[in-house]
Parts: structure tokens; C-alpha cells; sequence
């Protein structure tokens, strides 16, 4: 049996399998709690974007806000991805990865000029700009530094994407872009600054989007300005329609990503704009499903009111149960022949707010093994120290063999960096 939307995750007999290692035996030998991800499932869904692109100038952008483990990041620049990065921090991952800063797109509402200098030292692809404020401070710094900023607008596109208040971007409230009638503007403003260059425009509108109306909605209003900026004489090499696209966590059908890509290049073509570089940033369609959290059940209580399970995994673990009242799908890594029952998973930080996943019908005893799935997005990348709570080791599982890439946070490094007062 497959889980949906996991396609590399199976149960067979009584075991949970991940690309062929079971899920129980990573466990007792990396210990607990463990995030485990299938390469294989990471290189088919950046493989599915590239098919779709084939043929096409283009540039798949991985998010890598979404999991930024360098394994993970290496497993993407080695096939010729490149990355969507939100922050100094993130553009030292992806070089110490290997990848090549000449194809990132430096997003963020709030870049630092220390990130700009570090940003354009590096000499990466561009940056998308997200307010007039910031491309008067990019110019100033690429004249000092004596380098030319290659720019794009993040344009605001006022589309509703349909998902979650916290993690929708492209509407008027939101923080992120630049307003669209004040694109047109802003984009004289960028060619008449010194040290910018403009070379594209882009927008996100939001995340786990899971129709391609959105988008389509979204392009059209970015082919707007497209047509009204080059009018005024300056050329727009690339297209940038962002990421969000949706992954099942429970019964969601998001659009395949082949489908979704197919529907927009028909939209620039049907608006002539078939010969555009296209950029894309996917995070979470790209590591969501190739990815659970393995968890051991310390205690079961159960109770008047409710029945709580008590795992070693935690909100500082896996936050968007807590954060967003997230449904992320849990599985016993080992079926039992038990009487289930209903339990609130939940972790040992001490805060209510702290749970994995609630009223699940589970068969389960202390020292077992749950999964959490879907947690290869949003996951590692969010994890707190909280609680002093030393972050999870992580594997990566592809074709039956197992390796570590990222060893057990040593309690002792939480506060190596702290000092004493002086007596
Ligand atoms: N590009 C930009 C500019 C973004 O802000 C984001 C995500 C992405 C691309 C990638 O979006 P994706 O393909 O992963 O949906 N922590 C939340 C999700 C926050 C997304 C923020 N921006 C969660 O766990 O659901």
C-alpha cells in the first residue's frame, strides 16, 4: 500500500518503508526524533518541473526556505537548479553546497545592505527588489561596492491565492511587492538609479496553493506590466511566477506541477510572450512529501476529556501544527494488533499549543515509532531550539541505503556562544 501523495513511502506487512529502508530501523540506529528524506522522491519532483520547461529558457529556483540542509540543497544544484534565498544565511548554504550563485534570486521584503554587498560579492542572478525604499538602498550599495545590481520587482499582483492568512503573500494587505500601479514608476525609477540594471519582474502570491486559477490570474496581471514597462523602453528579460504550489497532506488534489507548467506556458504563448526566460521558486512541492518525522511515544495518558500521546518530538521540532493548526498526516512505523484508539499527539515542550496532530485514531503502545508525514517542507527549516531542546539529526534514504546528513544537535553547542557575567 502507498500513502497519498507520499509516493515513496509504503507500508508492507507490518512495516512503514521509505524508499527501502524501513522507517522503525532508521530509528533504533540514528535514535529519535529523525526526519528522513527520499532523494528519489526530491529528484522526481524537480525532475517533473524541467520536463515541463524543456525546450524553454528557464530557471527552476528552488525555495530553500523550505528545507535547507545542504544535502538537500546539493541533491537540487545537482541538477542544475538554482535557488530562491531569503537571506545572507541562506546564500552560505547554498556555496558551501556547491551550488552556483549565479543562479539565485535573492527575495525578502527586508535585505540588509550587509546581505546586498555579500549578495553582489558573490555575483548572484538578481535580486528581487519589494519596495522603492530598497532599490534606492541596492543602488547605493552596487555603486560603492562598483558592481551593477541585476534587479526584478517583485510586483504585488492583488490576487487571492486561496490559502491559509499567514502564508498568503500576493494580496494588497499583505507585506510583500510592490503595488502594481506603482510598478510601472518604480521601474523608470530602477533605470534612471546608477549600478541597477533591470532584468525581469516576478510576484509569489501565497503557498500550498492548490488551484491554477491563482496563477493564471496572477500571470496575466504580471504580462500587464510586462507590455506597459517594455512600452516605456525598458526590456524585461524574465518572467519569475513564484512557487506555492500545494502538496496532499490529507485529501488536498493540488494540479500535478507538469499540468500547472503546462497551463502557464500556454498562457504566455496565447500572449506572445512565448520567448521569455521563466523562472520558478517552488519550496514546498519540491520536499514536502519526500520527507516524515520520526517520533517515539514516551507515554500514553489517557483521560477523562481527551487521550495524550506523548512523543520526543515537539513544537520546536515541527512548529505548523502549532503555528497554523497544520494537518500533517501520522502513521505507525510498525502496525500493531492493538484496539485503537483516539489520542492527541502531543510533545513534551511545555506550552498546550504544543501538539502534532489531534484526535487521530491510532494502535499504539509506549516505544513505538510514529511518522509524521509530509514534513520534509516547513519542517527542519522552522525548528527552534525552545525548551533547550537540541534539533533532530536527519537521513537521507535513497534506493534501500540510508545516510546520516545531518548528525544530532550536541546540547553543549546550544550555548557555546553564551558567556558569563564576570564576577
Ligand atoms: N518564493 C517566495 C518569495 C516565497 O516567499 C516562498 C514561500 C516561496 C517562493 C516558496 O513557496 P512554496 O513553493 O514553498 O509554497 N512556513 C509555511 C510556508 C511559508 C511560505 C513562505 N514563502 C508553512 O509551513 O506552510
Amino acid at each position: 500500500m502507498t500513502l497519498p501523495g507520499a509516493p515513496w513511502l509504503a507500508r508492507a506487512g507490518n512495516e512503514l518503508w521509505l524508499d527501502g529502508c524501513q522507517l522503525d530501523a532508521l530509528a533504533s540506529k540514528f535514535g529519535t526524533p529523525l526526519y528522513v528524506y527520499s532523494r528519489r522522491a526530491m529528484v522526481e519532483s524537480a525532475m517533473a518541473y524541467q520536463r515541463a520547461l524543456t525546450g524553454r529558457a528557464h530557471l527552476v529556483c528552488y525555495a530553500m526556505k523550505a528545507n535547507s540542509t545542504l544535502a538537500v540543497l546539493q541533491t537540487f544544484a545537482a541538477m542544475g537548479c538554482g535557488f530562491d534565498i531569503v537571506s545572507g544565511g541562506e546564500l552560505e548554504r547554498v556555496l558551501a553546497a556547491g551550488g552556483d550563485a549565479a543562479k539565485v534570486v535573492f527575495s525578502g521584503v527586508g535585505k540588509k545592505r550587509s546581505e546586498m554587498r555579500q549578495a553582489l560579492e558573490a555575483g548572484v542572478a538578481c535580486f528581487n527588489v519589494e519596495s522603492e525604499g530598497e532599490l534606492e538602498v541596492l543602488s547605493e550599495v552596487a555603486l560603492a561596492a562598483g558592481k551593477t545590481a541585476a534587479v526584478s520587482l517583485r510586483v504585488n499582483p492583488d490576487v487571492d491565492a486561496g490559502t491559509h492568512p499567514y502564508i498568503s503573500t500576493g494580496l494588497k494587505g499583505n507585506k510583500f511587492g510592490i503595488a502594481h500601479d506603482r510598478a510601472v514608476a518604480t521601474y523608470r525609477r530602477a533605470v534612471a538609479l546608477p549600478a541597477l540594471q533591470v532584468v525581469g519582474i516576478d510576484c509569489h502570491i501565497g503557498s500550498q496553493i492548490t488551484q491554477i486559477e491563482p496563477y493564471l490570474d496572477a500571470l496575466d496581471r504580471l504580462l500587464d506590466l510586462v507590455e506597459e514597462v517594455e512600452a516605456a523602453g525598458i526590456p524585461i528579460h524574465h518572467v519569475d511566477v513564484g512557487g506555492g504550489l500545494g502538496i496532499t497532506y490529507t485529501d488536498e488534489a493540488p494540479p500535478d506541477a507538469e499540468v500547472l507548467v503546462s497551463m502557464l506556458l500556454a498562457r504566455f504563448d496565447a500572449r506572445g510572450h512565448g520567448h521569455r526566460k521563466i523562472l520558478l521558486e517552488p519550496g514546498r512541492s519540491l520536499v514536502g512529501n519526500a520527507g516524515v518525522l520520526v517520533t517515539e511515544v514516551l507515554y500514553l495518558k489517557p483521560g477523562e476529556a481527551k487521550n495524550f500521546c506523548i512523543v520526543d518530538a515537539a513544537m520546536n521540532d515541527l512548529m505548523r501544527p502549532a503555528l497554523y493548526e497544520a494537518f500533517m498526516r501520522i502513521e505507525p512505523c510498525q502496525a500493531r494488533d492493538l484496539m485503537p484508539l483516539t489520542w492527541d499527539i502531543v510533545g513534551p515542550v511545555c506550552e498546550s499549543g504544543d501538539w502534532i496532530g489531534r484526535e487521530r485514531r491510532l494502535a499504539i503502545a509506549p516505544g513505538d515509532r510514529l511518522a509524521v508525514l509530509s514534513a520534509g517542507a516547513y519542517g527542519m527549516s522552522m525548528a527552534s531550539n525552545y525548551n533547550s531542546r537540541a534539533r533532530a539529526a536527519e537521513v537521507m534514504v535513497d534506493d534501500g541505503h540510508a545516510t546520516l546528513i545531518r548528525e544530532r544537535e550536541a546540547v553543549a553547542s546550544l550555548f557555546s556562544g553564551e558567556i558569563l557575567l564576570g564576577t
